[in-house]
């Protein structure tokens, strides 16, 4: 495989895995940028970027033909316009997640990433955790038989991390971290039919939104799922995922080094547990960017495209709403 591609990252807190991730995969960075020169200095020191590269306006990346690629780690509420103006440029785009945070916003990226003919991934990292990735091989080899119930957490004390763009109602904590546990469980299980939620507000009094949603969710195929988000935990972050089956049960979560497995043998009966071993990594971000080249160099489909990040948009959006209306919601999948 061709390893020449030209990468420019925007976005120099979060983003700088994104400098790790391709530099990680042996691509060459042309080009830095963050708003904030301070920060910008201080990513091209840590990475030995030479000063000719940093920029403070993304446009220059836009509008520089020598970049192929760039990656997008900005304030959510700025993903839609900074995506379609790189997209529009003739770049490839790897945005964080989420996608974005309205319906409006994530149907004009699917739209104009569609146009571009570039190729478009959404950092729904956690598909590339290696907890996550053994449980999603372990169901298709049908080790766990059929699911019957599937249950995911997004828990991170948000209390010294909460800058004012991520206090926004609009972008709440649903959405914000939780879309990890829902993109996880979508990955796993498919995508939920409806959707009821209750909320809870105790530990971040600074915002506006609820700080602990529970969501139970009803799939086709006799399945259920539930997912718990808290942004204001008084805990270490977690996404405890556990999967039921009807042959076995796993326990796993990003941030342990073990996964516990439970099967049966051939009369159902159920044996003792299996503990198995793996990396923690819970931003892998070398592979991350490895996956998105690979479709790039080879045309291949990306996995977690414009359409995928905006269903698990769409998901997270039905649970809010379901906390504030009381109601049952039906995620609406067309975009
Ligand atoms: N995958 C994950 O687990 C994960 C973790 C943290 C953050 N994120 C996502 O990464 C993104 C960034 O989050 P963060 O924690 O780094 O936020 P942050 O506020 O800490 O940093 C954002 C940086 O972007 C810069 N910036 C803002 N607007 C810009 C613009 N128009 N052009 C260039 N630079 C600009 C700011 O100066 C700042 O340095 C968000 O979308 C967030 O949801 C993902």
């Amino acid at each position: 495989m061709k390893k020449n591609l030209k990468v420019a990252n925007i976005g120099m807190m979060f983003g700088m895995c994104h400098v790790e991730g391709a530099m990680g995969y042996g691509a060459e960075i042309a080009a830095i940028c963050d708003s904030n020169p301070d920060t910008l200095k201080a990513a091209g020191e840590r990475y030995n970027i030479p000063e000719e590269k940093w920029v403070t306006d993304y446009m220059d990346i836009a509008n520089n033909d020598e970049i192929d690629v760039v990656t997008v780690a900005i304030p959510d509420q700025q993903h839609k316009k900074v995506c379609c103006d790189l997209l529009r440029a003739g770049k490839h785009v790897l945005c964080e997640k989420p996608l974005a945070l309205t319906r409006e916003d994530v149907k004009e990226i699917i739209a104009v990433a569609e146009e571009s003919g570039r190729k478009f991934m959404v950092g729904q990292i956690c598909r590339f955790t290696p907890s996550f990735e053994k449980a999603k091989e372990l169901i298709e080899e049908g080790t766990l038989g059929e699911l019957y119930f599937i249950e995911s957490e997004y828990a991170h004390d948000y209390m010294t991390f909460l800058k004012e763009w991520r206090a926004d109602p609009k972008r709440h904590g649903v959405i914000g971290g939780g879309c990890h546990a829902v993109d996880l469980i979508r990955w796993l299980a498919g995508d939920p039919a409806e959707v009821f939620a209750y909320g809870t507000h105790k530990l971040l009094p600074m915002v506006e939104y609820d700080d602990a949603t529970i969501a139970i969710m009803k799939f086709d195929d006799n399945l259920a799922g539930k997912v718990f988000v808290s942004t204001g935990c008084k805990r270490d972050y977690t996404m405890r995922t556990v999967i039921y089956g009807t042959k076995g049960t796993l326990i796993c979560d990003n941030t342990s080094p073990t996964m516990t497995l439970f099967t049966t043998d051939e009369n159902g009966i159920t044996q003792d547990p299996q503990t198995i071993e793996v990396e923690v990594n819970n931003h892998n971000a070398v592979k991350e960017f490895a996956v998105f080249a690979d479709a790039i160099l080879n045309d291949k489909k990306v996995l977690t495209d414009a359409l995928e990040g905006a269903k698990t948009v769409e998901v997270c959006l039905a649970i809010i709403e379901s906390a504030k209306t009381g109601k049952i919601v039906k995620p609406n999948y067309e975009f």
